[in-house]
């Protein structure tokens, strides 16, 4: 029988240089987990142009990070957060984007992705995080939910000009949820 090739993944902290891969990421994600949950016309529109990534990616305020997972040489997925975009949110800490290449789905990369993530938010010193996920996307809430994260509140917001219902899982400690990690680089 043939045994699956094991390979190792790594997540690190992002360059500007990975913002060409991030964005392949982000388009190939988008359109396999939001079809049928953003208009066709939106995703079928989408392209790897990468210029505003590198931008926001040369200007990252210290109090935001990005992470991304690597096979072998091949970026697979990312992870972008850092304090909370509401000011007035209880939880102090965000994940404001998360993806994994659907190909590479149910490896442990999400979970080796948040972990680095909650490590990075930690050492800025915000212990409570917060996730706005669409309301529609079941697998990713029940990813956010295996993490340990709970359902807080539903809210109409807009995304990339579209309304849409978010809802925020939060993890008002997450020493608890994700305690025991070693420093902000993991290999699986
Ligand atoms: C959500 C996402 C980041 C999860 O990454 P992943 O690499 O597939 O998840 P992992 O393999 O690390 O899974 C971690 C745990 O969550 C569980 N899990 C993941 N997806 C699940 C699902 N759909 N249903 C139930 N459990 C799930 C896994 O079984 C695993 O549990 P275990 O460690 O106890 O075995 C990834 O599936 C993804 O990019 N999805 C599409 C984009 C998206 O919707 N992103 C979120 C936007 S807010």
């Amino acid at each position: 029988m043939t045994q699956p090739k094991i390979r190792a993944v790594r997540v690190r902290r992002a360059v500007v240089e990975d913002a060409d891969a991030i964005e392949r990421v982000r388009t190939d994600t988008w359109r396999d987990a939001y079809r049928g949950l953003m208009p066709d016309s939106l995703l079928d529109g989408l392209g790897y142009d990468a210029t505003r990534r590198r931008a926001s990616m040369a200007a990252l305020p210290p109090d935001q990070f990005v992470l991304v997972a690597e096979d072998e040489d091949a970026v697979v997925g990312f992870c972008i957060g850092g304090r909370s975009h509401t000011p007035e949110e209880r939880f102090r800490g965000e994940v404001y984007a998360i993806y994994v290449v659907p190909e590479q789905h149910g490896r442990g990369i999400g979970r080796a992705l948040l972990q680095a993530a909650v490590n990075e938010l930690v050492d800025r010193d915000l212990r409570s995080m917060i996730i706005w996920v669409l309301r529609e996307n079941a697998p990713s809430r029940r990813f956010y939910e295996r993490m340990g994260g709970a359902w807080i509140r539903d809210e109409e917001r807009e995304l990339v000009g579209v309304r849409v219902t978010e809802s925020a899982y939060g993890w008002p400690d997450v020493s608890r949820s994700f305690g025991g990690s070693s420093g902000s680089v993991q290999r699986m």
